[in-house]
């Protein structure tokens, strides 16, 4: 079915910005105010990474990283209100979040034949329900029709903090670099999205800007829970 059928049907908000940008706090908050699913489209990538890591591929082997995507089963679901992830029936839980991961994710998610695989796997998920997707290139790539896009964005300085305080290594400029050079889909702003930089500014404060704009743009209130 054509997105922009689909898109009659269920709404997408689309929340695109660069790691420790804030985008996964407010996307949570965000989808649980307005009763949406939340799907993080980074723990697709996350958990292809991870099965790529755990074969013993090296992730910047293109060629070694296309065959395993070719042998492997990836799932994304839905189980009660969160969106699920396994590969070949296995879900990764806190192996995604690893300084391993972290290394390698960039690389394979720069691969065409990857991000094609999972961008379909992405869109499905309007068929299920109206969305809130966080990623890098949702509002440019996978849903650009979409009235409802927002660019989430904080100084290196304040991203570095919050990945520290969680306990995390995380070489953010390297991933920034890479994410945002590559040359498929690379992490942009799209000119129709909405940008906040939330460097000083609390989760409930973004949310509050967010819910804003949304209402202006013609969200139906009456649909939250
Ligand atoms: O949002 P995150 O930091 O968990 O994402 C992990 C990596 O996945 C990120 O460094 C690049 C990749 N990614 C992507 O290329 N496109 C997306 N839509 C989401 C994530």
């Amino acid at each position: 079915m054509p997105s922009d059928m689909t898109l009659e049907k269920h709404r997408v908000i689309a929340i695109d910005g660069p790691a420790a940008s804030g985008k996964s706090s407010v996307s949570e908050k965000l989808s649980d105010h307005l009763g949406f699913l939340h799907v993080n489209s980074g723990i697709m990538y996350r958990a292809f990474a991870w099965s790529v890591l755990r074969s013993g591929i090296h992730a910047g082997d293109a060629r070694a990283v296309v065959e395993h995507l070719h042998e492997i089963q990836m799932h994304c679901g839905v189980s009660g209100d969160k969106a699920t992830v396994t590969v070949d029936g296995v879900d990764p839980g806190s192996e995604l979040k690893s300084s391993e991961v972290n290394a390698g994710v960039s690389a394979v998610s720069q691969v065409l034949e990857v991000r094609e695989v999972l961008v379909a796997k992405q869109r499905e998920y309007l068929n299920v329900a109206d969305i809130v997707m966080e990623g890098r290139d949702i509002g440019s790539v996978v849903f650009p029709e979409t009235p409802y896009k927002f660019f989430i964005d904080a100084s290196i300085e304040v991203r570095a903090q919050r990945r520290s305080k969680e306990g995390i290594i995380d070489d953010l400029a390297a991933r920034d670099a890479i994410d945002s050079n590559r040359v498929v889909s690379p992490l942009v702003a799209s000119d129709d999205a909405v940008v906040i930089d939330t460097s000083d500014m609390t989760i409930e404060e973004v949310l509050v800007e967010i819910l804003d704009h949304l209402y202006h743009k013609g969200l139906n209130q009456l649909d939250e829970k």
